[in-house]
C-alpha cells in the first residue's frame, strides 16, 4: 500500500468531517419535517464525534491534522459550495423546496464521507501495530453511522421529492423504519415502497 496515499485519504476524510458540521449545522434549519430535523440533528451530533475520532487517528499515526493538501482544500471547495447552495435555496425560495435541496447537498456530502470510511477500513487491513489499532477501532466506531447517514438521507431525499411533485410519499422512508445498512437493503427497502403505496 502506498503510504503517502493512505496519510492524504486522512487529510481528505478529517475535512469531510469538518465541512460535514457545517452542512448539518445549515442542513438542520432546512428540515421542515420534524423526524428529519431529528434526525440531522443526530447526525450532526455523530458528525462531531467522527471529527474527534479522527483527530485521535492522526495523533496515533503522527500526522498533523492542521496540515493543507490539495486533496483537503477540493473537500473543503466542495464542502462550502454545498453549505452556500443550502443557503440561497433557503434565502430564496419555499421552505419545503429548500428542504429538498438541504437533502440533497447531505447526500453529496455523504457520498464522500461514506466512501472514505470504506476505503479507510479496507487500508486498516494493510497497517500493522499501533497504527492498525488505531485506524480499525475508528471505522468500527463509525461504520454503522455512516450506512445510516447516506443510505436514509437518500431515502429522504427521493420521498420529499415525490412529495413535492405531489406523487405518493413515504415519510419517513422505508430505509430508516428498517434501519438500512447496506446498499442491498436499501435497494430492497426502495423496492418494497412502491408494495407500500
Ligand atoms: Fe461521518
Amino acid at each position: 500500500m502506498k503510504r503517502e496515499e493512505l496519510d492524504n485519504l486522512l487529510y481528505e476524510a478529517l475535512e469531510t468531517e469538518q465541512g460535514g458540521v457545517k452542512i448539518y449545522e445549515t442542513a438542520v434549519r432546512a428540515a421542515v419535517n420534524e423526524d428529519l430535523r431529528e434526525e440531522w440533528q443526530e447526525y450532526l451530533g455523530q458528525t462531531r464525534r467522527h471529527v474527534e475520532i479522527l483527530e485521535e487517528v492522526f495523533e496515533a499515526l503522527g500526522l498533523d491534522k492542521d496540515k493543507q493538501t490539495t486533496g483537503r482544500q477540493v473537500v473543503k471547495t466542495i464542502g462550502e459550495a454545498l453549505v452556500e447552495a443550502m443557503t440561497l435555496a433557503q434565502k430564496s425560495g419555499p421552505k419545503e423546496a429548500a428542504e429538498v435541496v438541504a437533502a440533497e447537498c447531505v447526500v453529496l456530502a455523504e457520498t464522500k464521507d461514506h466512501l472514505n470510511w470504506e476505503l479507510l477500513g479496507e487500508a486498516a487491513q494493510k497497517l500493522s501495530g499501533e497504527e492498525r489499532k488505531a485506524l480499525k477501532s475508528a471505522c468500527e466506531e463509525v461504520e454503522d453511522q455512516e450506512d445510516e447517514h447516506l443510505y436514509h438521507t437518500t431515502g429522504w431525499t427521493r420521498e420529499l421529492h415525490m412529495q413535492a411533485l405531489g406523487l405518493p410519499a413515504v415519510l419517513p422512508p422505508p430505509e430508516e423504519e428498517k434501519e438500512v445498512k447496506t446498499a442491498i437493503g436499501a435497494a430492497r427497502a426502495k423496492q418494497q415502497r412502491r408494495e407500500m403505496l
